[in-house]
């Protein structure tokens, strides 16, 4: 059947003039295709009939395949234009989107699987695991570990679960400080060869870790059950370095994060005697990047491991004002007062519990500044924040993920009381 595109869904993919989502289809295209289900209004593209506009061609040879980068084949001016559009739609207005200084080679983290025939990299839209020989987001360097490590499962006969016990890679590699570590997650079902692995690749890599990954969900996160090495990354944004446990959040894009931290600082416009909260603090990116501008820092953030990496950060850049507190903010705050002058707010995906938005409503902070990779949510937040008598000062979208519909947006927020 033929399919003309007219729009993109929330998640990124074309919508046809029926209402059909389809991914790698972009507006303007005029595609073939089918119906998976009519009830979820999912199609699956099979051929471009008449090119959009918007298209280009891409390096990628995956690229219209490999769930990594959706929007490959778009221009990147496109990618921007329906980004800024999608914020101007949700908040009515916004400063022009920043564009990424890398399209390509940008991530400094990939999460892989290992699939059959000791395939390994990202999925297609048919769950089939593609073997990545070159990943464009990541560089030269990673890659080439990417397939040393390929030829050492298929050499060890490694296979992947549920046949074997192979389940995921997560490469993870410092752009401004040069290490690099992996994680290799599996199933509990048999030992993986950890010393020997290490053997063949510790002239490239700084550490691996192997955990189990015993939940049914296709995640690169688990137990750990051993580490050869090193345990964390090293990176610095804007000079000031971290250390990031192998398990936990640090923004993927790394020259971009810089200019994201910039943007945050000048929207917090500390003038050194604020006391300042930074909500989901994960290692610390933000609230040690602000520390030397502020009277106190006091982070909080559920992951045990980063919250003790983001005490070891502020120790390791001379930071004595920042300190945090392990735990899920929802639950620290019962008895914490969050009267304060600033509030960071860096939640994950899924946005703010309601308690937590409370409580920073009460506490009446005269400023907020809140960063989200997912502005859907981010705008229902805001919504309680108008409620609870703050307004939007500025809005700035910034692209970290090219090629993806992925977009982050930084919210300046100050409360009526005290303009
Ligand atoms: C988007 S990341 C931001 C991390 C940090 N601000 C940074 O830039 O590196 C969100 C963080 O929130 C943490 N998190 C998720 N749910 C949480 C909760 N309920 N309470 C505290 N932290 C939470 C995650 O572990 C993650 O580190």
């Amino acid at each position: 059947m033929q399919f003309e595109i007219i729009d993109i869904d929330k998640k990124g993919r074309g919508v046809s003039r029926e209402g059909i989502s389809f991914r790698f289809a972009y507006p303007e295209d005029i595609i073939e295709g089918y119906i998976i289900s009519k009830r979820n209004k999912l199609g699956r593209f099979e051929k471009v009939i008449k090119d959009s506009p918007l298209r280009k061609n891409a390096p990628c040879k995956y690229a219209g395949q490999c769930g990594g980068c959706p929007w490959q084949q778009l221009k990147y001016e496109n990618q921007l234009k329906i980004k800024e559009e999608k914020i101007k739609g949700l908040f009515g207005f916004c400063e022009p989107i920043i564009p990424a200084p890398q399209e390509f080679f940008y991530r400094n983290r990939m999460d892989f699987a290992f699939g059959p025939d000791f395939s390994i990299g990202l999925k297609d839209d048919k769950n089939k695991t593609l073997d990545i020989e070159k990943c464009w987001l990541l560089s030269e360097d990673s890659n080439e570990i990417v397939a040393r490590l390929r030829e050492f499962i298929k050499s060890s006969d490694l296979r992947s679960y549920p046949e074997g016990i192979m389940r995921h890679v997560v490469i993870r590699e410092g752009k401004n400080i040069k290490n690099t570590i992996l994680s290799i997650l599996t199933s509990d079902k048999g030992e993986f060869p950890l010393e020997e692995l290490w053997e063949e690749l510790k002239d490239v890599v700084q550490g691996i870790t192997w955990s189990h990954n015993l939940s049914p969900a296709d995640r690169s996160y688990g137990e750990i059950q051993k580490s050869i090495g090193q345990d964390y990354l090293l990176e610095s944004l804007n000079k000031i370095k971290f250390k990031i446990p192998v398990q936990s959040f640090f923004q993927t894009n790394t020259k971009q994060a810089e200019r994201l931290i910039q943007i945050i600082t000048e929207f917090a416009n500390l003038k050194g005697d604020e006391k300042v909260f930074d909500l989901y603090s994960g290692t610390g990116s933000i609230g040690l990047s602000l520390a030397k501008k502020a009277k106190e820092i006091i982070g909080i953030e559920e992951n045990e491991a980063a919250t003790k990496l983001s005490l070891e950060n502020a120790e390791l850049n001379g930071m004595e004002n920042f300190s945090a507190i392990a735990g899920r903010v929802e639950d620290v705050i019962k008895s914490l007062d969050l009267k304060s002058d600033k509030i960071i707010l860096d939640p994950p995906r899924p946005g703010i519990h309601k308690k937590v938005l409370q409580k920073i409503v009460e506490a009446k902070p005269k400023e907020i500044v809140y960063i989200s990779c997912n502005p859907n949510t981010q705008r229902e937040d805001i919504n309680l924040f108008l409620e609870g008598g703050y307004h939007i000062k500025k809005i700035q979208p910034i692209d970290m993920f090219p090629h993806t519909p992925h977009i982050e947006n930084v919210v300046l927020l100050k409360h009526l009381a005290s303009m």
